[in-house]
């Protein structure tokens, strides 16, 4: 098993089921171009995201880091008729960058996105959201996670990206910030009654990584 492999297969995966259009490309064209980090979801997981989203019949989403928008794209693909989604992103160029790419693909006027840094942003938000989905800074995943809760609803979605590292996560020694913030976040929930949640490794043409997803109980 190797990396051309599981890159071969993302690419069978797309071609038969994902087939993401033109709105997508051109997002993870234009966000290229503008010199954004290529650390965006893969299509497969950007439409398992759309489909839960669907699934929960979500009408209001949040997500913790935007990027160019692309995973937002999906999300917003998701959302139930009448729905909205609120992104949070640090960076003004990202926003910028994303702005542009979400208006492509239609979804610009569902979609508000929210400047600054999470932890200063999640504390104006109010009501509760039925999908959550997290993918900024890793250090402050449990912080989301935590934000999230008070967001929530039982029942409410919450998906976290980026929670094996290469395998990393098994390493209580690392001293890779990303690291220690996510195993930080399971030892969290470890012994956490509000939420359910379980874990995924994935292969893809990106590195060793994993998702988890749960719901509130
Ligand atoms: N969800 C996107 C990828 C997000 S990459 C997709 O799949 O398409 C992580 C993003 O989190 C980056 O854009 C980064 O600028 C942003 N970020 C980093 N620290 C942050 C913070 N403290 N608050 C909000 N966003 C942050
Ligand atoms: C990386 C991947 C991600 O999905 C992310 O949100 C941040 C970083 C990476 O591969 O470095
Ligand atoms: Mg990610």
């Amino acid at each position: 098993m190797n990396k051309e492999l599981w890159t071969g297969v993302e690419s069978y995966i797309d071609q038969k089921l994902v087939r993401q259009d033109k709105a997508l490309e051109q997002a993870l064209g234009d966000s290229k171009a503008a010199g954004l980090p290529g650390i965006q979801v893969t299509p497969n997981l950007g439409k398992l995201l759309m489909l839960m989203a669907k699934m929960v019949g979500a009408k209001r989403i949040l997500e913790v880091g935007t990027l160019g928008g692309y995973s937002t794209i999906w999300l917003a693909r998701g959302l139930a008729k009448g729905g909205r989604l609120i992104s949070l992103e640090l960076e003004a160029k990202h926003v910028e960058v994303a702005r542009k790419n979400l208006a492509r693909a239609g979804v610009g006027e569902v979609v508000e996105i929210i400047q600054g840094a999470a932890l200063q942003t999640l504390p104006r938000l109010s009501g509760t959201f039925d999908l959550v989905f997290i993918d900024a800074d890793k250090e402050n995943t449990a912080e989301y996670v935590e934000w999230s809760l008070k967001l929530s609803r039982p029942g409410t979605v919450i998906i976290v990206d980026n929670v094996v590292r290469d395998g990393d996560v098994i390493n209580a020694g690392s001293s890779s910030p990303d690291t220690k913030g996510i195993r930080r976040l399971f030892d969290m929930l470890q012994n956490d009654s509000r939420l359910d949640m379980t874990a995924i490794q994935t292969v893809s043409s990106k590195r060793y990584d994993g998702v988890a997803f749960g719901i509130v109980r």
